[in-house]
């Protein structure tokens, strides 16, 4: 990726990941960016910078727009290694002694990761940083999604360097929200769920507090995929939605099947839940990505979870689906389960109380059959779909 202005003087000097298809666990079928920018004023400043595979290359863009030696400071908005990886690397360039500015708990896990002996220097919450013509204002979001996170605003360009927050994973010839059409929201959807989901409250409360320092915002800038800019108020309204857990109509069916029959019940469920008025989606593990089905989850009402049993358990996928949803806590869902069995049939009670423990209302203890379904208990499915179908409301 070249580096390009994003306005006067500001650049954006990150560089494109465009092969990468898991990022700790979700599916990136896009690739992705590390976006980092370079401010040339009185003091050059540098936001952020990318993962340490791509430090020759970031460094490269840097030099196309300055001598990266003339870097003043650098402000570390997250210290996660995929924006902070090449920081010891540019610092061994620019010289250590330079001051990296970060967030108060950015200062303690900083030196966690890399060279103790930077020069890290803590920013109180709300405190400003002149660098010339423009003043850099800096405010904590803690565990959004990390605890020493942290955006920067710059005052003057009206400019919000948000480090994970209104990310998406995206690279692509597009830099910015009017270069593209809607299908980069659902990007934004996805990263919301599997990345802020479980910090829907903080966030909802960190949009209020921005709304009330009555920032404007000219343009968003996530170290994530594209830059809004035409309407950034639009990914912030995405935000408050999403935040607040609203849900539609739509039930998720997520399942896993040995030989076929808990499919089997997965597609006659859908079918009572959709003669409700209920938008049903069943979703097959080991073909659906788990962090695609939470991108479902996130604004679906019921999530319903069908697994075989084997060897007295649920089945493997299954269960990984179950841990990976309980640690994004979703909220205000209906919740129920099914599956085939052979002899025993614990897989339904377990994720029961899978499901009991993430606090979803269970409208029924669950439905098992034995082998595989016959006419009575398509019945049964079908029954037991509407049954969820009803508790989903109106
Ligand atoms: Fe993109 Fe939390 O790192």
């Amino acid at each position: 990726m070249k580096p390009f202005e994003i306005a006067d003087g500001i650049y954006s000097v990150g560089v494109a990941d465009w092969n990468v298809r898991n990022f700790h666990g979700y599916s990136t079928e896009k690739g992705t960016t590390y976006n980092a920018f370079l401010l040339i004023d009185e003091k050059v400043t540098l936001i952020d910078t990318v993962r340490r595979e791509f430090k020759d290359q970031f460094l490269k863009n840097i030099s196309k727009i300055i001598d990266p030696k003339k870097i003043d400071c650098v402000i570390s908005n997250h210290t996660e290694m995929d924006h902070s990886g090449s920081l010891p690397f540019l610092m061994h360039i620019i010289g250590a002694e330079k001051p990296v500015y970060c967030s108060k708990m950015g200062f303690k896990s900083l030196p966690l990761h890399f060279r103790p002996e930077l020069n890290y220097q803590a920013l109180e919450n709300g405190s400003k940083l002149s660098i010339g013509k423009r003043t850099l204002q800096f405010l904590e979001t803690r565990m959004l999604h990390w605890p020493d996170s942290m955006f920067t605003y710059l005052k003057e360009d009206k400019i919000l360097f948000s480090s994970d927050a209104f990310g998406q994973h995206y690279a692509g010839p597009k830099r910015f929200d009017d270069e593209i059409d809607d299908l980069i929201l659902h990007q934004a959807k996805k990263y919301y769920a599997n990345i802020l989901m479980l910090y829907g409250r903080k966030t909802g409360k960190l949009l209020k507090t921005v709304e009330e320092m009555g920032l404007d915002i000219k343009m968003i800038c996530p170290d994530h995929g594209i830059l809004w800019r035409k309407n950034p108020e639009r990914i912030i309204r995405k935000y408050e939605k999403w935040s607040s857990q609203e849900s539609k109509r739509k039930a998720v069916i997520v399942y896993d099947t040995m030989w076929h029959s808990t499919e089997q019940m997965a597609e006659k469920i859908a079918e009572g839940i959709s003669d409700e008025g209920v938008e049903a989606m069943p979703l097959r593990l080991g073909r659906c990505h788990r962090s695609d089905i939470m991108t479902e989850v996130l604004d679906a009402k019921a999530v319903i979870v069908g697994s075989p049993t084997l060897n007295n358990q649920l089945y493997p996928s299954v269960s990984e689906f179950l841990t990976y949803m309980k640690g994004l806590k979703p909220r205000g869902k209906v919740g129920a389960s099914f599956g085939s069995f052979g002899w025993s049939g614990e897989a339904v009670r377990l994720i029961r109380q899978e499901l009991e423990e993430m606090e979803f209302e269970i409208p029924d203890p669950g439905l098992k059959i034995k082998y595989v379904p016959d006419a009575a208990g398509n019945d049964a499915c079908y029954e037991f779909g509407r049954k969820v179908g009803k508790a989903i409301g109106k």
